[in-house]
């Protein structure tokens, strides 16, 4: 009798475990989206409102308005460890407002990732891991004298490139927006509450233009059009790289020792960006390919 029920018990246990390994990872997340429910309720509602749609109780109150948590368009975009950045060490950590305060030490890094995960179940249009950007975790590249970043404006907010580089369809430079063409949004948008926008609002209103730091750059005895480029339809990322994924433009690029020595040794590594060999060799490739006719002689690089 006894052998009996301890057998059925363990029938029953061998099921149950089963069960449990089967949808293990299904009730991990679901129990992770539990545990991030009750850190939003009580540590973010306020100001996301309870269903997140941004119109918490301190939410009139604020210059900056709280993020809409359920849109989608605008969150998707973003990886896992950028949400983590942003709660944890807050909006100033990636230029947006220090109005949306960091969590650290507050919430663990396991309540971080809890609430995340309930964040995502209430996007709108719903979230897919793949399509997020690959942001990168650490910012290469110089610092610029104000925060813009090519993340939030490209990537989440999906301005195009060319409303912003307006003449590389029709010049030879592509061209970095003006005070004024920034004011054109941020006159209203953040316009308060956020020290980076603060910082535009100063060249602005000093009448002054903002000193980027100039990232890709040939020598002055090359002359490179954008208009023909952009006209025959090579996207700004084959060359530039997936710039809507930056918080900070940077680029490896011209001559490497690197390169040299594998030429050297006769290994045919691929050209590095801006170096004459890769001018070179995708004229020849898209000659061959798509028919076009993308000079080979030197003049109409040297002149
Ligand atoms: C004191 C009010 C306040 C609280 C509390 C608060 N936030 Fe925010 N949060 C903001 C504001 C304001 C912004 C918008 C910042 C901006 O646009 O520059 C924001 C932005 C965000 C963003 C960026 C989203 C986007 O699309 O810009 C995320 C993610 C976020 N909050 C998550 C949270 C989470 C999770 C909590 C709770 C742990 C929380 N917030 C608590 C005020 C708050
Ligand atoms: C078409 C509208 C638009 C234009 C043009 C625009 N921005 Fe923005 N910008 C936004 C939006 C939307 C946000 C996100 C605001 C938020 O969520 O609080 C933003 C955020 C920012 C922020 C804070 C987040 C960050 O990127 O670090 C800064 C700083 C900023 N913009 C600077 C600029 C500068 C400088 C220019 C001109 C070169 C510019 N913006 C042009 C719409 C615009
Ligand atoms: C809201 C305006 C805005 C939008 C949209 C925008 N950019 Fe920019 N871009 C800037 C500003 C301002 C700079 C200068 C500061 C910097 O380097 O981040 C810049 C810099 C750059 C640079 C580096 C220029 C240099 O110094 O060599 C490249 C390349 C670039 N953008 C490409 C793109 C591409 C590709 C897109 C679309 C995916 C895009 N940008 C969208 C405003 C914008
Ligand atoms: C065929 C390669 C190629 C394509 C396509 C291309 N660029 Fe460029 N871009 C360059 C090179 C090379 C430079 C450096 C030019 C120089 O120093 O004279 C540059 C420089 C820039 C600069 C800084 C200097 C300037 O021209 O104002 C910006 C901004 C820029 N590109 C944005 C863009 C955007 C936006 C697109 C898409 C609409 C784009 N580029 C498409 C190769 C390219
Ligand atoms: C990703 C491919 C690609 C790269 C990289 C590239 N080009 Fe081109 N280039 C083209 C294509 C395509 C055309 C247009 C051919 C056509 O219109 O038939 C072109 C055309 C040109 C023209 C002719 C413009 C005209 O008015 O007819 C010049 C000059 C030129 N490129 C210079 C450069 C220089 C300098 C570099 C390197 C700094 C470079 N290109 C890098 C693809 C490229
Ligand atoms: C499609 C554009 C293009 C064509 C065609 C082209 N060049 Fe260049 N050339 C470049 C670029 C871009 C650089 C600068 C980048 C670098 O140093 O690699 C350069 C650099 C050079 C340099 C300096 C190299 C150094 O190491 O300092 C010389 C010399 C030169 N080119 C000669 C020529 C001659 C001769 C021809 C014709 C046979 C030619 N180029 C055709 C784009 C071109």
């Amino acid at each position: 009798m006894i052998a009996h029920t301890s057998c059925k018990w363990a029938g029953l246990t061998v099921l149950l475990l089963t069960a449990a390994s089967t949808s293990n990872s299904t009730t991990r997340i679901d129990l992770s989206v539990e545990r991030g429910q009750r850190v939003y309720l009580t540590q973010c509602a306020a100001c996301h409102g309870p269903a997140g749609k941004g119109d918490g109780s301190a939410a009139p109150h604020m210059p900056v308005a709280p993020s809409d948590l359920t849109d989608g368009r605008t969150l998707n975009p973003w990886p896992d460890h950028f949400l983590a950045k942003i709660i944890g060490e807050g909006g100033g950590a990636v230029g947006l407002s220090p109005l949306m305060p960091g969590w650290k030490p507050f919430l663990s890094s396991r309540e971080i990732q809890d609430v995340i995960a309930y964040i995502r179940g209430l996007a709108e249009p719903p979230f897919n891991p793949e399509e997020t950007l690959p942001v990168p975790t650490i910012r290469n590249g110089p610092e610029q004298p104000i925060f813009f970043s090519h993340a939030i404006h490209a990537g989440s907010f999906k301005i195009d490139c060319q409303y912003c580089h307006a003449s590389a369809r029709r010049s030879s430079t592509a061209g970095i927006p003006s005070v004024q063409q920034c004011m054109g949004c941020h006159r209203i948008v953040a316009a308060r509450g956020n020290p980076e926008v603060q910082k535009l609002h100063g060249y602005f209103e000093r009448k002054e233009s903002i000193p980027w730091v100039r990232i890709f750059k040939l020598p002055e005895y090359v002359s490179f059009p954008h208009k023909a480029h952009v006209r025959a339809n090579v996207r700004c990322q084959t060359c530039h790289g997936r710039i809507e994924a930056l918080e900070r433009v940077y680029a490896e690029t011209g001559q490497s020792l690197a390169n040299d020595l594998l030429n050297l040794i006769g290994m045919r590594p691929s050209p590095r960006k801006l170096t004459m060999g890769w001018c070179v060799e995708c004229h020849r490739t898209m000659n061959e390919v798509r028919r076009t006719s993308a000079p080979l002689d030197c003049i109409a690089c040297h002149h």
